[in-house]
């Protein structure tokens, strides 16, 4: 082999790969072979075929490979372990073997496929669209072997991982040896089908990270796992089958799983206009998600702010206090000494939000309620915990485990509730320690001491509320939502906490009625700064002189008071330099109220679409002003745990502070308001006529890209100065978008520019900005770059794609009707339609 043959032959494959319409073949038959250098292609040309070399190996391998994507991004490899040395290579159809490749000998096979072919003229090899690769009968069309059935290191839409039950067939991913070799690796991503089957991630032979049971909808380890629309999640589990296949409904998306040579699974998504690849989902991530990280009978809390993340379930003690103490979790816990667990008034508590504990040796009755499962659990006195199998509302099923309890861990806003099971007195004590939840059936006596105690309790809330009333400053620091802290469970009689005493719980203030309407002046109309989608802002100021903004939210948020105030701690942890602070709520009677910190500079609109104040704005600031709202919603989007898409960005959402740092308001809204629940039970659009995307305001899909749409909307409106509605006084179907768009196409943009910018701007810089926001605002929610995308756009030089059209032709007629509009005329929220969440 010279040098000559070589580069003949990588011009031919870079020939191949850069001709999507050559006369590439997807197929061959028996008496054909591949050669090394030549490729198939699928007949869609969305993958190829062929031999290739991994990183910096010389090695040659036959693999598959996304023919679209220009960095070479293997998928699949036949001969992981039996490399070619040189480019000798050959693949071909062989009766002893079926698929064969030989090397420099073309005798003995390095590899082969081991099925044994009846007529091998009558066998035909086919790469498919889908990137699998298999062997079949010409007539028949019967598939002999399949490369689907043989996964290397990454999951493909519509391959299976998974077993067959009958035949023990076992469809797992390994990873590579490393970068250069792909050679069958440590790790391996599998389900593992013992006791409630169990999606694992192994490094070696130990379990390395838990995805837990298939609790109805998603894997129970996987809260990121929502209903969405590019997906097509079919999971099977019967007598004959155990997997699971993600489909995909746009198969011009390439999306795929990777396992890699560390134990890492990533999920990723060819990004056309970066060229690159996006991660959307990783594990594991944190220290939570390793494996047995507290060791067994502990729960791993990651929100443990500043405390140590591993706590005993309930009923349970450190094994060892010295390593505890080190924190060193990996002991675990132990039962209680001197407790009696069998029949002996045991009862259930309650931990929520969690991926159960490993269920490798549970047991699983399919057909049992919850209740029954109490039932069952309670009479058996090895039983240690239970659960449902389905976490969806209604859902049904039980599981039982028996033994030591491994690998909980808590989530945030998503998870089960487990029921632990714990003798008479430490029920007793967690019924001590949620006071007030009383058994509704009068089965326990109030005994004085807990009527006195419950006055302590009282009497030191309201020393407690007096106390911070007169500090008036409300404490910073960050809370421990109630998760870690079990609610309790008894007999037969689910106990309702007392939801005043839910504020003990956590750290952010609770502001008393009276106390904000002292700060507000009884709400008076001179206090209000304006009125929001969900309801009127007022100043305030605290009797320490330290300045509120109180949002006042509308009677009917839907949710009842408990469920508010867990909105509220939630979304109080959301804490960024481009976010507003919350800095306490206040729950009382019907009313709802949210307190931020007041921002004397008001909101942005308030600058840029006044004439006086505009020139305020000078390029930098506003460039510093989109630069800080992209980073804001970036936050919201992916770094913070909560995922929050906010739905009602616009200028007026913008505040900006005393350096003119923008600050974005009112997100969590739509949480809070319940309305992005996985069950779209609430089915509300919520958004402002102008900043919704067309997805969104015409068919209720909202998604992060929903979000991108109003930011590029709100960016056109920095540059120009101008409200995106009503531009056009004129002609109302014309708008801000369209106007740009038709400047953008005649190479005229820079006329949109603010006059009041004077001269002094970098048109570089400028132009560069107008073609982000014409990327966030293309029609297909595809098309849109991620949030993340923007801010790597908005901070490098790197080549920007062309804008396709933007959707800016939506017309307030279409979708007025059922308008429930509150206050803002331009906010509308409306009813009927789907919600489907895109992550
Ligand atoms: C292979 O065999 C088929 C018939 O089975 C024939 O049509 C075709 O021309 C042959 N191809 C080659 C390269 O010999
Ligand atoms: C590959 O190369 C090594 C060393 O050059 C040699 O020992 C080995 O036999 C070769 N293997 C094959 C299959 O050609
Ligand atoms: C075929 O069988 C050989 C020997 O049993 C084995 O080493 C090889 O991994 C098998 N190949 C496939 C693709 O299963
Ligand atoms: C397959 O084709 C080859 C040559 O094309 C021929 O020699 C051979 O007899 C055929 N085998 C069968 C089983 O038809
Ligand atoms: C695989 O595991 C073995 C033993 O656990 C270890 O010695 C080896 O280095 C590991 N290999 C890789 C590629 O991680
Ligand atoms: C989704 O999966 C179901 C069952 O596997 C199938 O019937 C349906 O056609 C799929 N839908 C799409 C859009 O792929
Ligand atoms: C599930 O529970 C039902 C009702 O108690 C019982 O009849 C059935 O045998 C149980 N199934 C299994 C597999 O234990
Ligand atoms: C309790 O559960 C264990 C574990 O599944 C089982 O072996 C045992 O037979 C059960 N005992 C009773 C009394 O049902
Ligand atoms: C629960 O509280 C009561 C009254 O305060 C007390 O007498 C009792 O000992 C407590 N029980 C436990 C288990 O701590
Ligand atoms: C599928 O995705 C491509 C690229 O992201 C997009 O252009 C196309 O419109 C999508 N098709 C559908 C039916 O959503």
């Amino acid at each position: 082999m010279n040098s000559t043959q070589w580069s003949m032959i990588t011009t031919l494959l870079i020939f191949l790969l850069l001709l999507p319409y050559g006369n590439s073949i997807d197929s061959f038959a028996s008496n054909q072979t591949i050669k090394d250098g030549d490729v198939l292609v699928s007949s869609r040309k969305l993958f190829a075929l062929g031999f290739f070399s991994p990183g910096n190996s010389g090695k040659r391998y036959v693999g598959v490979w996304y023919n679209k994507v220009p960095e070479q991004t293997i998928v699949w490899v036949a001969n992981r372990d039996n490399p070619v040395n040189d480019t000798s290579g050959l693949l071909a159809i062989n009766g002893d073997g079926g698929l064969v490749i030989y090397g420099k000998d073309r005798k003995v096979p390095l590899w082969s496929a081991n099925v044994t072919l009846s007529s091998p003229n009558n066998s035909m090899a086919k790469l498919l669209d889908t990137g699998n690769f298999v062997l079949f009968e010409k007539g028949s069309q019967r598939i002999l072997w399949e490369g689907f059935d043989y996964p290397s290191n990454t999951m493909l839409p519509f391959m299976k991982i998974g077993l067959n039950r009958r035949s023990r067939f076992n469809w797992f991913l390994t990873s590579w040896k490393s970068l250069d070799d792909p050679g069958t690796g440590n790790c391996t991503y599998r389900i593992d089908p013992s006791g409630f089957p169990q999606l694992f991630l192994y490094k070696g032979q130990a379990p390395w990270w838990r995805g837990g049971s298939w609790i109805g909808h998603r894997w129970s380890g996987v809260p990121e796992m929502t209903p969405n629309f590019i997906f097509n999640i079919s999971f099977v589990n019967n007598q004959d089958e155990l997997s699971i296949m993600y489909g995909i409904t746009n198969d011009s998306v390439f999306s795929r799983m990777v396992i890699d040579e560390s134990g890492i699974v990533e999920r990723s998504t060819w990004h056309e206009q970066v060229h690159q690849w996006i991660k959307f989902w990783s594990a594991p991530v944190e220290q939570c998600d390793n494996y047995g990280k507290c060791g067994p009978n502990s729960n791993c809390d990651p929100y443990n702010a500043d405390q140590f993340e591993c706590t005993c379930l309930p009923g349970f003690e450190p094994k060892s206090p010295h390593d505890w103490y080190l924190r060193d979790g990996s002991s675990g816990c132990i039962r209680k000494k001197g407790v009696s667990m069998c029949q002996n008034g045991e009862g259930f508590v309650k931990v929520p939000l969690v991926k159960a504990p490993d269920s490798s040796t549970a047991r699983v009755n399919m057909s049992l309620s919850l209740k029954e499962c109490e039932k069952e659990c309670l009479r058996n006195c090895s039983c240690m915990a239970y659960s449902s199998t389905d976490d969806r509302p209604g859902g049904t099923g039980c599981v039982t485990w028996h033994g030591d309890l491994m690998d909980t861990r808590t989530y945030t806003n998503i998870g089960q509730d487990l029921y632990v099971r714990v003798d008479s007195i430490e029920l007793a004590k967690q019924r001590n320690k949620s006071s007030g939840s009383l058994s509704n059936k009068g089965k326990l006596a109030i005994s004085l001491a807990s009527v006195l105690v419950f006055c302590c309790l009282v009497i030191s809330i309201a020393y407690w509320s007096i106390k911070m009333r007169r500090k008036d400053k409300p404490r910073q620091n960050q809370f421990s939502f109630g998760a870690t802290t079990p609610s309790i469970y008894l007999d037969d009689s689910p106990c309702r906490t007392d939801p005043d005493n839910t504020r003990l719980k956590s750290d952010l203030p609770f502001f008393d009625l009276s106390t904000i309407s002292a700060a507000t002046q009884n709400f008076s109309n001179s206090n209000r700064l304006g009125e929001g989608g969900f309801g009127p802002v007022y100043k305030g100021v605290l009797s320490s002189g330290t300045e509120i903004a109180v949002k006042r939210l509308c009677k009917n948020s839907g949710q009842g008071n408990e469920e508010f105030k867990n909105e509220v701690l939630l979304i109080a942890k959301l804490q960024h330099r481009n976010l507003v602070r919350i800095l306490g709520y206040c729950v009382q009677d019907e009313e709802k109220m949210l307190i931020y910190e007041y921002l004397p500079n008001k909101s942005l609109d308030s600058f840029i679409f006044s004439e006086t104040k505009r020139v305020f704005l000078d390029w930098t600031r506003r460039l510093e002003i989109i630069c800080g709202i992209a980073r804001g919603i970036l936050y919201l989007h992916q770094d913070s745990r909560l995922r929050i898409i906010h739905r009602d960005l616009k200028a007026s959402n913008v505040l900006l502070d005393a350096s003119m740092n923008p600050k974005i308001a009112d997100f969590g809204m739509a949480r809070i308001f319940g309305t992005n629940q996985i069950e779209a039970n609430t089915n509300r659009v919520v958004g402002t006529y102008g900043y919704m995307s067309p997805e969104y305001a015409m068919e209720g899909l909202f998604s992060v890209k929903s979000d991108v749409y109003s930011f590029g909307v709100l960016v056109l409106e920095i540059v120009s100065g101008k409200k995106n509605t009503g531009y056009y006084h004129d002609n109302p179907d014309s708008n801000l978008v369209g106007h740009v768009w038709d400047l953008w196409k005649e190479g005229r943009a820079l006329e949109i520019i603010d006059t009041s910018l004077g001269e002094s701007y970098p048109i570089g810089e400028v132009l560069r900005c107008i073609q982000i926001a014409l990327l966030c605002v293309q029609e297909l929610a595809n098309d849109r770059p991620t949030m993340s995308t923007v801010v790597f756009m908005l901070g490098n030089d790197a080549v920007l794609p062309s804008p396709r059209k933007p959707a800016f032709l939506l017309k307030r007629s279409n979708y007025t009707s059922g308008d429930t509009s509150t206050g803002d005329a331009n906010t509308i929220n409306y009813v009927s339609c789907s919600v489907v969440e895109a992550r």
